[in-house]
């Protein structure tokens, strides 16, 4: 089955949409049953029933078996948000006592949530590469979490060695898909564990919707739909898994474009002389480029280059003398986006981020290339 069909067919054919283009949206809390029989058998087998709105409904059904099979996953389950799905799906793999090894870097909150699990006795160690796993993985590791390519600075790791690392110490991976989509790279094919996404980003793409997804085999997400799933009450609604729905009609070709405009935007960047260094995995000269063509189709178009200043003014000035860039968080929508990290946090906690003063984040959107090209340039031209 290709990714163009499950994008925009797959499950859609059922009797109950009669034939409709877009299937209906299933909008009721509850489902009745005959009999107090058929109500109990549901309620045992509630990850795959209906029964209830906050544990399953078809639409979200549908998204989560669209998701499912773009990562080659025998199941998915959506949530709420991206940080509903890691927070359960962590939860779900750690008991009181457990050791969690975190490689690279990670999106912030995420270690946030790490580090609220230490009051329940769960620790957690963070490597920067995997030649540093040997020595920091634990009698009581379980767990390998990862993102490729990573936060902020957008490193690559290799997922099959990462991944066999992994297993041969009986860890489970679970890793950090948002950047690339399925349409990009599919981790579970690689020998990753469970893939988490935020379905906000480039899923959704238009940034209209907040929503998660974990995906991987039935052995590891049906306990986690029976019990973190139902007790974390994070469940996705119907109407954003309609926009869920909507958002993977386009995906394979907006994802073209992103690529097509970010990788644009990242090579004029790279010849800029403001500019220290771009980090994006898709240029030649970035240091896992050719790891990231080994296990990825395609690049998305979030990343961020480093202006060659200290100067926290000289960066806000570039910033705001944007226009089609918006400032904002978040990323993935059709609208392109700029973000300082360093900016929005005090001095002492931007040298814990490990984030240099000059770094800007971009997610290019769907603009023309050179359109964006034309506003950097003007902006860049305030320091150059
Ligand atoms: C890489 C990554 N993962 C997960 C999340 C969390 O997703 P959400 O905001 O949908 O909870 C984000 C949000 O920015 C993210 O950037």
């Amino acid at each position: 089955m290709d990714d163009a069909w499950i994008c925009g067919r797959l499950g859609e054919d059922e009797p109950w949409a009669l034939g409709a283009v877009n299937p209906p949206i299933f909008e009721n809390s509850l489902f009745t049953f005959a009999g107090m029989a058929e109500l109990g058998e549901a309620i045992r087998n509630e990850d795959e029933r209906y029964v209830y709105w906050r544990g399953t409904n078809p639409t979200v059904d549908l998204a989560q078996r669209k998701l499912a099979a773009l990562e080659r996953a025998e199941r998915a389950k959506c949530f709420a948000s991206g940080m509903g799905a890691i927070s359960a799906t962590i939860s779900s793999l750690v008991s009181a006592g457990d050791h969690v090894l975190v490689l690279g870097a990670v999106y912030g909150p995420t270690t946030q949530f790490l580090r609220y699990l230490e009051k329940f006795g769960v620790t957690h160690t963070h490597v920067a590469d995997l030649g540093a796993c040997d020595s920091a993985v634990k009698e009581n590791t379980r767990l390998l979490y990862f993102e490729s390519p990573s936060y902020m600075r957008y490193e690559i790791f290799d997922i099959p060695a990462v991944a066999r690392w992994a297993a041969g110490r009986g860890l489970v991976t679970v890793m950090d898909n948002t950047w690339s989509t399925p349409i990009f790279q599919k981790p579970l094919t690689m020998g990753v564990d469970l893939v988490v996404h935020s379905l906000s980003k480039y899923a959704g793409g238009h940034s209209d919707l907040v929503g998660g997804v974990v995906a991987g085999p039935s052995r590891l997400i049906r306990p986690l739909a029976l019990t973190e799933y139902q007790l974390y009450g994070a469940a996705m609604s119907p109407h954003d898994a309609a926009k869920v729905i909507r958002g993977l009609r386009t995906l394979p070709v907006r994802m073209a474009a992103h690529q097509e405009r970010g990788l644009a935007v990242a090579a004029f960047l790279e010849g800029h002389p403001a500019v220290r260094r771009v980090n994006h995995p898709g240029l030649p000269s970035h240091p896992g480029h050719r790891v990231a063509k080994g296990q990825m189709s395609g690049f998305s178009s979030l990343f961020s280059f480093e202006l060659d200043t200290e100067s926290r003014e000289e960066v806000a000035a570039v910033v705001d003398e944007l226009r089609h860039f918006r400032v904002g968080v978040s990323w993935g929508g059709f609208e392109s986006l700029v973000n300082a990290p360093a900016l929005s946090v005090e001095e002492s906690v931007r040298a814990t981020m490990g984030v240099p003063v000059g770094l800007v984040r971009l997610s290019v959107g769907l603009e023309p290339a050179a359109t964006l090209i034309e506003d950097l340039a003007g902006a860049l031209a305030r320091v150059a």
